[in-house]
């Protein structure tokens, strides 16, 4: 059960092959570091993290359905959202996001506009209430920060 400040992250399809998966354009940090990274600065923030991972699309919608049930119940502020290639491709994401009224940051850990064209596009980024592009792992704990009420 989530708790009265939850901060979620949810990671998508090949997030879980981090630390091995094109270590040039992600870096050598696997997914347990960035579950550790996300854990110390909602610590610091006074938050409770909620971290997953899923390789299915309906895994992820569920998620950010969830999500923003317990946003609606004042037991969470919302999520940092790296749907991995899915951005790129997904209206059911989208549609979550806008239709659970979710607030997101979206989180790319390369940037993706330096890339192939076809990572230019987010399907994510218009539901977004932020985006954290090219600053590595580091972005989680930006987004956790963006999410986070200011003091
Ligand atoms: C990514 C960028 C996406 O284009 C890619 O499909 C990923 C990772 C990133 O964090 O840089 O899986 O979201």
């Amino acid at each position: 059960m989530a708790g009265v400040t939850t901060v979620y992250v949810f990671n998508g399809p090949n997030l879980n092959l981090l630390g091995t998966r094109r270590p040039e354009v992600y870096g050598t940090a696997t997914l347990a570091d960035v579950e550790a990274l996300c854990r110390e600065e909602c610590a610091a923030a006074g938050m409770e993290l909620d971290f997953r991972q899923s390789n299915h699309e309906g895994d992820l919608v569920d998620w950010i359905q969830e999500a923003g049930a317990a946003v609606k119940a004042g037991r969470a502020v919302g999520a940092v959202v790296n749907a991995g290639a899915y951005t790129h491709t997904s209206v059911a994401l989208h549609d979550a996001i806008e239709g659970a009224e979710l607030p997101v940051v979206e989180v790319h850990i390369s940037n993706v506009h330096r890339r192939e064209p076809f990572r230019h596009r987010s399907y994510l980024s218009p539901v977004a209430a932020g985006i954290v592009v090219g600053f590595g792992v580091r972005g989680y704990a930006l987004a956790i920060r963006g999410l986070c009420p200011t003091s």
